[in-house]
């Protein structure tokens, strides 16, 4: 079967995407707003995009309103985000915390989500999290009609846990994210070592 995306609706294309390239990793992003509010929200349309610079790519959508979701308000606004990555401990939190909730509240109070400030000038970092990037908006790409805004992001520092540091000195690390399938969720199968290629 060949599917013409032409004849599709948006939800069947997200649908069809969503359950083929996957695993996607999820970015937890934390921002704040002009009165400090702080939001906490998940996202799995995220991934690394070039490491020079050191970008990732995390595409933001609108609320049920119409209006640009609190994320997308928040970096637009302050051009600041924290996103930290999530394993599966903090799987219902993560859960919970994609709730559509008013701007001037915070899912890290109603959801009781413990966050840790760490680097002056950007949101806190998720308290148990394996690793968070502390990033600065590059830019923002626009997809002609879309209500999905890609936002490209400059990775200016980068938390490790020392937990997941395998060794300090050649930058190894080692964890096992949370991954978005479809709309479930699944963490990482056995590693499989690459042949050589000849
Ligand atoms: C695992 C997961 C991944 C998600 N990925 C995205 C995404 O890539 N883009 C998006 O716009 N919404 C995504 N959502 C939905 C947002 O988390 C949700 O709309 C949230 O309310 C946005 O919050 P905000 O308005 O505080 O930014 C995802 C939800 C979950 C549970």
């Amino acid at each position: 079967m060949v599917v013409n995306y032409e004849d599709k609706k948006l939800t069947q294309r997200y649908q069809l995407m969503a359950q083929t390239i996957i695993p996607r990793p999820i970015g937890w992003i934390l921002t704040q707003n002009d009165e400090g509010v702080l939001n906490v929200a998940p996202f799995s349309y995220f991934m690394g995009l070039s490491s020079e610079p050191a970008t990732m790519v995390v595409s933001i959508g609108h609320k049920s309103d119409g209006t640009p979701k609190d994320t997308l308000k928040n970096i637009r606004n302050n051009k600041l985000c924290t996103i930290c990555m999530v394993d599966e401990s903090s799987m219902q939190k993560m859960h919970f915390s994609s709730k559509e909730i008013p701007s001037h509240e915070s899912e890290a109070v109603m959801f009781e989500i413990e966050t840790q400030q760490i680097m002056d000038g950007f949101p806190p970092i998720i308290k148990d999290t394996p690793s968070a990037f502390f990033c600065t908006l590059y830019q923002e790409i626009d997809l002609a009609n879309s209500k999905t805004i890609p936002l490209i992001v400059e990775i200016q520092y980068q938390y490790i846990d020392e937990k997941i540091i395998k060794n300090k000195e050649k930058l190894v690390l080692e964890y096992d994210p949370l991954l978005r399938v479809g709309k479930s969720y699944a963490t990482l199968g056995e590693k499989i070592t690459p042949p050589q290629i000849p």
